[in-house]
Protein backbone atom coordinates (compact mmCIF):
# COMPACT_ATOMS: atom_id res chain seq x y z
CA UNK A 1 0.00 0.00 0.00
CA UNK A 2 1.45 3.32 -1.32
CA UNK A 3 2.10 5.78 1.67
CA UNK A 4 0.36 9.21 1.10
CA UNK A 5 1.46 12.47 1.68
CA UNK A 6 -0.86 15.29 2.48
CA UNK A 7 -1.85 16.47 -1.10
CA UNK A 8 -3.50 19.98 -2.46
CA UNK A 9 -5.76 19.25 -4.87
CA UNK A 10 -7.63 22.03 -6.26
CA UNK A 11 -6.72 25.20 -8.12
CA UNK A 12 -4.71 28.08 -7.27
CA UNK A 13 -6.32 31.28 -8.66
CA UNK A 14 -6.48 34.75 -7.66
CA UNK A 15 -4.99 33.52 -4.13
CA UNK A 16 -8.52 30.98 -3.72
CA UNK A 17 -8.15 27.24 -3.59
CA UNK A 18 -11.40 26.27 -5.94
CA UNK A 19 -12.76 23.48 -6.85
CA UNK A 20 -14.21 23.80 -10.65
CA UNK A 21 -16.71 20.62 -11.26
CA UNK A 22 -14.59 18.35 -13.07
CA UNK A 23 -11.74 16.58 -11.74
CA UNK A 24 -9.02 14.08 -13.61
CA UNK A 25 -7.26 11.25 -11.76
CA UNK A 26 -3.48 11.46 -11.17
CA UNK A 27 -1.66 7.79 -11.77
CA UNK A 28 1.73 6.38 -9.76
CA UNK A 29 3.80 5.52 -12.78
CA UNK A 30 4.97 3.04 -10.21
CA UNK A 31 2.09 0.99 -9.40
CA UNK A 32 -0.89 2.41 -11.34
CA UNK A 33 -2.67 3.09 -8.29
CA UNK A 34 -4.62 6.72 -8.41
CA UNK A 35 -2.96 8.76 -6.37
CA UNK A 36 -5.40 12.06 -6.33
CA UNK A 37 -8.28 13.41 -8.43
CA UNK A 38 -7.28 16.92 -9.28
CA UNK A 39 -8.92 20.21 -9.62
CA UNK A 40 -9.77 19.98 -13.71
CA UNK A 41 -9.42 23.87 -15.10
CA UNK A 42 -10.98 25.09 -18.41
CA UNK A 43 -11.58 28.36 -20.32
CA UNK A 44 -13.43 30.15 -17.21
CA UNK A 45 -10.76 29.15 -14.80
CA UNK A 46 -7.96 30.43 -16.84
CA UNK A 47 -9.93 33.59 -17.86
CA UNK A 48 -10.27 34.07 -14.27
CA UNK A 49 -6.20 33.79 -13.92
CA UNK A 50 -5.46 35.47 -16.60
CA UNK A 51 -7.68 39.11 -14.90
CA UNK A 52 -6.18 38.05 -11.58
CA UNK A 53 -2.55 37.96 -12.95
CA UNK A 54 -2.87 41.99 -14.46
CA UNK A 55 -4.70 43.29 -11.66
CA UNK A 56 -2.13 41.43 -9.66
CA UNK A 57 0.67 43.24 -12.03
CA UNK A 58 -0.41 46.32 -10.85
CA UNK A 59 0.89 46.00 -7.65
CA UNK A 60 3.60 43.81 -7.58
CA UNK A 61 5.60 45.33 -10.53
CA UNK A 62 5.58 48.09 -8.19
CA UNK A 63 7.17 46.20 -4.93
CA UNK A 64 10.89 47.14 -4.75
CA UNK A 65 13.01 44.08 -5.47
CA UNK A 66 14.11 44.18 -2.19
CA UNK A 67 11.24 43.22 -1.00
CA UNK A 68 9.78 40.76 -3.61
CA UNK A 69 13.34 38.66 -2.78
CA UNK A 70 12.04 38.71 0.75
CA UNK A 71 8.70 36.57 -0.21
CA UNK A 72 10.65 34.78 -2.43
CA UNK A 73 13.66 33.83 -0.06
CA UNK A 74 10.84 32.59 2.62
CA UNK A 75 9.25 30.73 -0.31
CA UNK A 76 12.60 29.20 -0.67
CA UNK A 77 13.21 28.10 3.13
CA UNK A 78 9.66 26.56 2.95
CA UNK A 79 10.67 24.36 -0.15
CA UNK A 80 13.75 23.12 1.77
CA UNK A 81 11.65 22.66 5.28
CA UNK A 82 9.30 20.43 3.22
CA UNK A 83 11.84 18.79 1.13
CA UNK A 84 11.08 15.25 1.94
CA UNK A 85 7.31 15.44 1.70
CA UNK A 86 7.83 17.64 -2.40
CA UNK A 87 10.47 14.84 -3.09
CA UNK A 88 8.24 12.14 -2.23
CA UNK A 89 5.45 13.73 -4.20
CA UNK A 90 7.38 13.87 -7.13
CA UNK A 91 8.26 10.11 -6.94
CA UNK A 92 4.95 8.94 -6.71
CA UNK A 93 3.45 10.93 -9.50
CA UNK A 94 5.85 10.57 -12.03
CA UNK A 95 8.06 7.81 -10.24
CA UNK A 96 11.65 9.75 -10.26
CA UNK A 97 13.59 7.94 -7.42
CA UNK A 98 13.62 9.22 -4.04
CA UNK A 99 17.26 10.54 -3.78
CA UNK A 100 17.05 12.24 -7.06
CA UNK A 101 13.52 14.04 -6.25
CA UNK A 102 15.22 15.61 -3.09
CA UNK A 103 18.28 16.67 -5.08
CA UNK A 104 15.90 18.27 -7.63
CA UNK A 105 13.61 20.14 -4.66
CA UNK A 106 17.04 21.60 -3.77
CA UNK A 107 17.82 22.42 -7.45
CA UNK A 108 14.60 23.87 -7.68
CA UNK A 109 14.90 25.84 -4.57
CA UNK A 110 18.82 27.03 -6.55
CA UNK A 111 16.43 28.71 -8.79
CA UNK A 112 14.29 30.83 -6.18
CA UNK A 113 17.05 31.94 -4.21
CA UNK A 114 19.70 32.76 -7.49
CA UNK A 115 16.62 35.01 -8.64
CA UNK A 116 15.81 36.59 -5.54
CA UNK A 117 19.51 37.64 -4.61
CA UNK A 118 20.30 38.95 -8.65
CA UNK A 119 17.12 40.92 -8.91
CA UNK A 120 18.28 43.28 -6.29
CA UNK A 121 21.60 43.87 -8.52
CA UNK A 122 19.24 44.53 -11.58
CA UNK A 123 20.39 48.49 -12.50
CA UNK A 124 19.57 50.50 -15.22
CA UNK A 125 22.04 52.43 -17.00
CA UNK A 126 22.67 56.39 -17.81
CA UNK A 127 24.14 56.27 -21.48
CA UNK A 128 26.75 59.20 -22.35
CA UNK A 129 24.68 62.07 -24.28
CA UNK A 130 24.67 63.78 -27.52
CA UNK A 131 23.14 66.56 -26.66
CA UNK A 132 24.43 69.03 -23.53
CA UNK A 133 20.92 69.43 -22.18
CA UNK A 134 19.57 65.80 -22.41
CA UNK A 135 20.27 62.74 -19.80
CA UNK A 136 19.36 59.57 -21.53
CA UNK A 137 18.30 56.61 -18.86
CA UNK A 138 17.60 52.87 -19.49
CA UNK A 139 15.42 51.39 -17.22
CA UNK A 140 14.44 48.04 -16.86
CA UNK A 141 10.74 47.19 -16.39
CA UNK A 142 9.08 43.62 -15.98
CA UNK A 143 7.34 42.34 -19.42
CA UNK A 144 3.82 41.89 -17.57
CA UNK A 145 2.12 38.55 -16.77
CA UNK A 146 3.68 35.72 -17.84
CA UNK A 147 2.39 32.07 -18.74
CA UNK A 148 3.80 29.24 -18.12
CA UNK A 149 3.84 25.66 -19.42
CA UNK A 150 5.66 22.97 -17.36
CA UNK A 151 6.83 19.78 -18.38
CA UNK A 152 6.67 16.19 -15.82
CA UNK A 153 9.75 15.61 -16.18
CA UNK A 154 11.02 18.14 -13.44
CA UNK A 155 7.69 19.02 -11.23
CA UNK A 156 9.42 21.47 -9.15
CA UNK A 157 12.51 23.06 -10.73
CA UNK A 158 10.45 23.69 -13.96
CA UNK A 159 8.54 25.76 -12.46
CA UNK A 160 11.22 27.16 -10.51
CA UNK A 161 12.99 27.87 -13.19
CA UNK A 162 10.35 30.18 -15.04
CA UNK A 163 8.33 31.49 -12.00
CA UNK A 164 10.91 32.56 -9.78
CA UNK A 165 12.88 34.90 -12.59
CA UNK A 166 8.83 36.22 -13.48
CA UNK A 167 8.48 37.21 -9.97
CA UNK A 168 11.05 38.58 -9.17
CA UNK A 169 11.42 40.53 -11.94
CA UNK A 170 8.44 41.69 -11.12
CA UNK A 171 5.65 39.68 -13.33
CA UNK A 172 2.80 37.63 -12.20
CA UNK A 173 2.63 34.16 -13.34
CA UNK A 174 -0.38 31.60 -14.25
CA UNK A 175 1.13 28.08 -14.45
CA UNK A 176 -0.33 25.26 -15.96
CA UNK A 177 1.77 22.44 -15.26
CA UNK A 178 2.19 18.38 -16.94
CA UNK A 179 -1.02 16.40 -16.73
CA UNK A 180 1.07 13.72 -15.11
CA UNK A 181 2.74 15.76 -12.02
CA UNK A 182 0.13 18.62 -11.07
CA UNK A 183 0.71 17.93 -7.55
CA UNK A 184 3.85 18.99 -6.65
CA UNK A 185 2.98 22.13 -8.67
CA UNK A 186 -0.18 22.98 -6.35
CA UNK A 187 2.30 21.92 -3.30
CA UNK A 188 4.77 25.04 -4.56
CA UNK A 189 1.70 27.42 -4.47
CA UNK A 190 0.28 26.26 -1.09
CA UNK A 191 4.29 27.17 -0.19
CA UNK A 192 4.50 30.59 -2.39
CA UNK A 193 0.83 31.19 -0.43
CA UNK A 194 2.35 30.60 3.23
CA UNK A 195 5.53 32.55 2.36
CA UNK A 196 3.35 35.92 1.72
CA UNK A 197 3.16 35.93 -2.22
CA UNK A 198 -0.19 38.21 -3.00
CA UNK A 199 -3.44 36.85 -4.50
CA UNK A 200 -2.79 36.49 -8.28
CA UNK A 201 1.11 36.70 -8.45
CA UNK A 202 1.45 32.81 -9.18
CA UNK A 203 -1.84 30.70 -10.02
CA UNK A 204 -1.47 27.33 -10.89
CA UNK A 205 -4.13 25.92 -13.20
CA UNK A 206 -4.18 21.81 -13.36
CA UNK A 207 -6.51 20.52 -16.27
CA UNK A 208 -6.48 16.90 -17.85
CA UNK A 209 -6.58 19.18 -21.60
CA UNK A 210 -4.18 21.76 -22.12
CA UNK A 211 -5.64 23.34 -25.31
CA UNK A 212 -8.37 25.28 -23.87
CA UNK A 213 -6.91 27.03 -20.92
CA UNK A 214 -3.82 27.89 -22.92
CA UNK A 215 -6.13 29.16 -25.80
CA UNK A 216 -7.32 31.84 -23.46
CA UNK A 217 -4.00 32.65 -22.21
CA UNK A 218 -2.10 33.05 -25.52
CA UNK A 219 -5.14 34.55 -27.26
CA UNK A 220 -5.26 37.36 -24.14
CA UNK A 221 -3.29 40.47 -25.22
CA UNK A 222 -2.86 41.31 -21.79
CA UNK A 223 -0.61 38.38 -21.31
CA UNK A 224 2.71 39.75 -22.51
CA UNK A 225 5.08 36.53 -22.08
CA UNK A 226 4.89 32.56 -23.03
CA UNK A 227 7.57 30.50 -21.81
CA UNK A 228 6.95 26.93 -22.49
CA UNK A 229 9.07 23.46 -21.72
CA UNK A 230 7.97 20.59 -23.57
CA UNK A 231 8.58 19.26 -27.77
CA UNK A 232 10.18 20.93 -30.45
CA UNK A 233 6.32 20.17 -31.97
CA UNK A 234 4.40 21.70 -29.56
CA UNK A 235 6.64 24.63 -29.04
CA UNK A 236 6.22 25.67 -32.54
CA UNK A 237 2.30 25.30 -32.50
CA UNK A 238 2.55 27.88 -29.24
CA UNK A 239 5.58 30.21 -30.88
CA UNK A 240 2.79 30.56 -34.04
CA UNK A 241 0.13 31.49 -31.45
CA UNK A 242 2.15 33.71 -29.36
CA UNK A 243 2.76 35.50 -32.58
CA UNK A 244 -1.23 37.05 -32.72
CA UNK A 245 -0.52 38.94 -29.79
CA UNK A 246 3.15 39.69 -30.20
CA UNK A 247 3.97 37.91 -26.54
CA UNK A 248 7.54 37.84 -26.00
CA UNK A 249 8.76 34.05 -25.86
CA UNK A 250 11.02 31.42 -24.53
CA UNK A 251 11.29 27.86 -25.61
CA UNK A 252 13.10 25.25 -24.40
CA UNK A 253 12.45 22.32 -26.36
CA UNK A 254 13.67 18.73 -27.58
CA UNK A 255 17.22 17.88 -27.37
CA UNK A 256 18.98 14.82 -29.03
CA UNK A 257 22.52 14.90 -27.05
CA UNK A 258 26.11 13.69 -28.74
CA UNK A 259 28.04 12.53 -26.16
CA UNK A 260 32.31 11.84 -27.96
CA UNK A 261 34.59 9.66 -26.05
CA UNK A 262 38.11 10.62 -27.26
CA UNK A 263 40.38 8.00 -27.20
CA UNK A 264 42.50 10.05 -24.73
CA UNK A 265 39.75 9.62 -22.05
CA UNK A 266 39.92 8.84 -18.71
CA UNK A 267 37.81 5.48 -19.16
CA UNK A 268 36.13 5.26 -15.84
CA UNK A 269 35.63 8.74 -15.78
CA UNK A 270 34.20 9.12 -19.24
CA UNK A 271 31.86 5.90 -18.33
CA UNK A 272 30.84 7.66 -15.29
CA UNK A 273 29.40 11.05 -16.87
CA UNK A 274 27.51 9.19 -19.97
CA UNK A 275 25.74 6.86 -16.83
CA UNK A 276 25.07 10.07 -15.04
CA UNK A 277 24.09 11.59 -18.16
CA UNK A 278 21.77 9.03 -19.91
CA UNK A 279 20.50 7.37 -16.83
CA UNK A 280 19.81 10.34 -15.02
CA UNK A 281 15.76 10.50 -14.53
CA UNK A 282 15.65 7.20 -16.38
CA UNK A 283 16.98 9.20 -19.36
CA UNK A 284 13.98 11.57 -19.24
CA UNK A 285 15.44 14.90 -19.62
CA UNK A 286 15.51 16.61 -22.56
CA UNK A 287 19.91 16.52 -21.96
CA UNK A 288 20.28 13.17 -21.41
CA UNK A 289 22.67 12.04 -24.02
CA UNK A 290 20.62 10.10 -27.25
CA UNK A 291 23.97 9.38 -29.14
CA UNK A 292 27.21 8.09 -27.27
CA UNK A 293 30.33 8.44 -29.83
CA UNK A 294 33.33 6.40 -29.02
CA UNK A 295 36.44 6.70 -30.76
CA UNK A 296 36.99 3.71 -33.01
CA UNK A 297 40.02 2.11 -31.15
CA UNK A 298 38.53 2.93 -27.15
CA UNK A 299 35.08 1.22 -28.46
CA UNK A 300 35.67 -2.36 -26.93
CA UNK A 301 37.27 -1.18 -23.99
CA UNK A 302 34.57 1.52 -23.57
CA UNK A 303 31.38 -0.66 -24.59
CA UNK A 304 31.89 -3.39 -21.58
CA UNK A 305 32.56 -0.83 -18.70
CA UNK A 306 29.41 1.33 -20.04
CA UNK A 307 27.55 -2.39 -20.44
CA UNK A 308 28.60 -3.17 -16.40
CA UNK A 309 27.28 0.25 -15.06
CA UNK A 310 24.20 -0.26 -16.66
CA UNK A 311 24.28 -3.61 -15.41
CA UNK A 312 25.08 -2.54 -12.02
CA UNK A 313 21.97 0.33 -11.57
CA UNK A 314 19.15 -0.69 -9.62
CA UNK A 315 15.48 -0.78 -11.17
CA UNK A 316 13.01 -0.34 -8.90
CA UNK A 317 10.48 1.25 -6.41
CA UNK A 318 11.13 5.23 -6.73
CA UNK A 319 10.13 5.07 -2.79
CA UNK A 320 12.99 3.45 -2.19
CA UNK A 321 16.37 4.98 -0.99
CA UNK A 322 18.29 2.36 -2.89
CA UNK A 323 16.62 2.84 -6.28
CA UNK A 324 18.30 4.39 -9.00
CA UNK A 325 16.12 3.73 -12.31
CA UNK A 326 12.42 4.70 -11.43
CA UNK A 327 9.64 3.85 -14.36
CA UNK A 328 9.22 5.72 -17.31
CA UNK A 329 6.20 8.23 -16.77
CA UNK A 330 3.61 6.27 -18.87
CA UNK A 331 2.25 3.74 -21.86
CA UNK A 332 3.12 6.65 -24.49
CA UNK A 333 6.46 6.99 -23.16
CA UNK A 334 7.19 3.38 -22.61
CA UNK A 335 5.75 2.59 -26.64
CA UNK A 336 8.64 5.25 -27.93
CA UNK A 337 11.36 3.76 -25.98
CA UNK A 338 10.66 0.23 -26.91
CA UNK A 339 10.48 1.03 -30.82
CA UNK A 340 13.44 3.02 -30.65
CA UNK A 341 15.07 0.01 -29.52
CA UNK A 342 13.34 -2.85 -31.75
CA UNK A 343 13.93 -0.60 -35.24
CA UNK A 344 17.25 -0.24 -34.09
CA UNK A 345 17.27 -3.89 -33.74
CA UNK A 346 15.42 -4.75 -37.00
CA UNK A 347 18.03 -2.86 -38.56
CA UNK A 348 20.99 -4.42 -37.38
CA UNK A 349 21.89 -3.17 -34.07
CA UNK A 350 23.21 -5.66 -31.24
CA UNK A 351 21.81 -5.30 -27.90
CA UNK A 352 24.72 -5.63 -25.34
CA UNK A 353 22.86 -5.43 -22.00
CA UNK A 354 19.13 -4.56 -21.29
CA UNK A 355 16.09 -4.08 -23.99
CA UNK A 356 13.15 -5.67 -21.70
CA UNK A 357 10.53 -4.16 -19.37
CA UNK A 358 8.49 -4.86 -16.83
CA UNK A 359 5.23 -3.01 -16.46
CA UNK A 360 6.89 0.40 -17.35
CA UNK A 361 10.09 -0.51 -15.71
CA UNK A 362 13.03 -0.24 -18.24
CA UNK A 363 16.07 -1.70 -18.19
CA UNK A 364 19.01 0.33 -18.53
CA UNK A 365 19.99 -0.99 -21.99
CA UNK A 366 23.60 -0.39 -24.13
CA UNK A 367 23.31 -0.90 -28.09
CA UNK A 368 25.82 -1.26 -30.44
CA UNK A 369 26.22 -0.95 -34.72
CA UNK A 370 23.58 1.44 -34.44
CA UNK A 371 23.56 3.00 -38.07
CA UNK A 372 22.07 6.35 -39.16
CA UNK A 373 18.22 6.07 -40.42
CA UNK A 374 17.28 3.96 -37.29
CA UNK A 375 14.80 6.55 -35.61
CA UNK A 376 16.85 6.08 -32.31
CA UNK A 377 19.73 8.52 -33.88
CA UNK A 378 16.80 10.99 -35.19
CA UNK A 379 14.55 11.09 -32.44
CA UNK A 380 14.67 11.53 -28.45
CA UNK A 381 14.20 8.40 -26.60
CA UNK A 382 13.20 9.79 -23.75
CA UNK A 383 14.96 6.52 -21.87
CA UNK A 384 17.22 5.07 -20.62
CA UNK A 385 18.92 3.73 -24.12
CA UNK A 386 22.31 4.65 -24.76
CA UNK A 387 23.33 3.51 -28.42
CA UNK A 388 27.23 3.66 -29.07
CA UNK A 389 28.28 4.69 -32.59
CA UNK A 390 32.12 5.31 -33.39
CA UNK A 391 34.16 7.96 -34.94
CA UNK A 392 37.86 7.99 -36.48
CA UNK A 393 38.82 11.79 -35.93
CA UNK A 394 37.99 14.80 -34.24
CA UNK A 395 36.75 16.76 -37.63
CA UNK A 396 33.97 13.22 -38.08
CA UNK A 397 33.23 13.94 -34.01
CA UNK A 398 32.12 17.32 -34.40
CA UNK A 399 30.65 16.23 -37.75
CA UNK A 400 28.34 13.71 -36.65
CA UNK A 401 27.84 15.33 -33.26
CA UNK A 402 26.23 18.64 -35.05
CA UNK A 403 24.51 16.12 -37.62
CA UNK A 404 20.83 17.13 -36.11
CA UNK A 405 18.49 19.81 -36.19
CA UNK A 406 18.86 19.97 -32.20
CA UNK A 407 20.84 22.08 -30.54
CA UNK A 408 20.17 22.06 -26.69
CA UNK A 409 23.45 20.17 -25.12
CA UNK A 410 26.78 18.15 -26.08
CA UNK A 411 29.11 16.39 -24.23
CA UNK A 412 32.91 15.06 -24.56
CA UNK A 413 35.32 13.55 -22.97
CA UNK A 414 39.42 14.42 -23.44
CA UNK A 415 42.41 15.11 -21.77
CA UNK A 416 43.45 17.15 -24.55
CA UNK A 417 42.90 21.27 -23.39
CA UNK A 418 43.19 21.96 -27.04
CA UNK A 419 40.90 19.77 -28.19
CA UNK A 420 38.49 21.06 -24.82
CA UNK A 421 38.15 24.22 -26.82
CA UNK A 422 38.17 23.41 -30.15
CA UNK A 423 35.80 21.16 -30.56
CA UNK A 424 33.43 23.46 -27.38
CA UNK A 425 33.77 26.23 -30.13
CA UNK A 426 32.40 23.77 -32.95
CA UNK A 427 29.62 22.37 -31.45
CA UNK A 428 26.58 24.21 -32.26
CA UNK A 429 24.59 23.54 -29.06
CA UNK A 430 23.62 26.19 -26.20
CA UNK A 431 24.86 23.75 -23.34
CA UNK A 432 28.49 21.82 -23.46
CA UNK A 433 30.03 19.82 -21.24
CA UNK A 434 33.59 19.02 -20.76
CA UNK A 435 34.45 15.97 -18.84
CA UNK A 436 30.67 17.14 -17.53
CA UNK A 437 27.69 14.88 -18.12
CA UNK A 438 25.22 16.90 -15.98
CA UNK A 439 26.30 20.75 -16.59
CA UNK A 440 22.93 22.03 -15.47
CA UNK A 441 22.94 24.50 -12.56
CA UNK A 442 20.85 27.42 -11.49
CA UNK A 443 23.24 30.27 -12.10
CA UNK A 444 23.97 28.89 -15.85
CA UNK A 445 22.50 29.53 -18.94
CA UNK A 446 19.88 27.29 -20.05
CA UNK A 447 18.56 26.24 -23.57
CA UNK A 448 18.99 25.54 -27.06
CA UNK A 449 19.90 26.60 -30.60
CA UNK A 450 18.11 25.22 -33.77
CA UNK A 451 15.04 23.27 -33.24
CA UNK A 452 15.79 22.97 -29.70
CA UNK A 453 14.05 26.51 -28.91
CA UNK A 454 14.78 30.06 -28.25
CA UNK A 455 15.83 31.96 -25.45
CA UNK A 456 17.86 31.04 -21.73
CA UNK A 457 16.85 29.83 -18.17
CA UNK A 458 18.58 30.18 -15.49
CA UNK A 459 21.50 32.87 -14.15
CA UNK A 460 20.81 36.50 -15.24
CA UNK A 461 20.31 35.22 -18.74
CA UNK A 462 16.60 33.97 -17.41
CA UNK A 463 15.97 37.10 -15.70
CA UNK A 464 16.46 38.95 -19.07
CA UNK A 465 13.58 36.72 -20.29
CA UNK A 466 11.02 38.59 -18.19
CA UNK A 467 12.34 42.30 -18.36
CA UNK A 468 11.61 44.84 -21.03
CA UNK A 469 14.26 47.65 -21.84
CA UNK A 470 12.58 51.11 -21.35
CA UNK A 471 14.50 54.13 -22.61
CA UNK A 472 14.22 57.63 -20.89
CA UNK A 473 15.19 60.84 -22.65
CA UNK A 474 15.31 63.71 -20.09
CA UNK A 475 15.36 67.18 -21.68
CA UNK A 476 16.48 69.43 -18.66
CA UNK A 477 14.80 73.30 -18.62
CA UNK A 478 16.90 75.67 -20.24
C1 LIG B 1 15.12 19.35 -18.79
O1 LIG B 1 15.10 18.16 -19.06
O2 LIG B 1 14.47 20.17 -19.46
C2 LIG B 1 15.89 19.92 -17.63
C3 LIG B 1 17.16 19.26 -17.37
C4 LIG B 1 18.05 20.04 -16.44
O3 LIG B 1 17.65 21.05 -15.87
O4 LIG B 1 19.21 19.61 -16.30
Amino acid sequence: MLQVEPRVTQAFVAGRWLDPPRRFRVRSPASGEVLAQVADCGPEEARQAADAAVEAFAAWSRTTAHERAQVLQRWAELMLRDEDSLARLMAQEMGKPIRESRGEVRYAAGFITWSAEEAKRLGGELIPTHASHKRLLVMREPVGPAFGITPWNFPAAMVTRKAAPALAAGCTFVLKPAEQSPLTALHLARLWEEAGGPPGTLQVLPCADPVPVADVLLEDPRIRKLTFTGSTQVGRLLYERAARTLKRVSLELGGHAPFLVFDDADLEAAVREVVACKFRNAGQTCVCTNRVYVQAGIRDAFVERLAAAARALKVGDPLDETTQIGPLVDEQGLRKVRAHVEDALQKGARLVTGGSHRGLFYEPTVLVDVRPGMRILEEETFGPVAPVLTFRTEEDAVRLANDTPYGLAAYFWTRDVGRAFRVAERLQYGIVGVNDGVPSTPHAPFGGVKDSGIGREGGRWGLEEYLEVKFVSVALPA
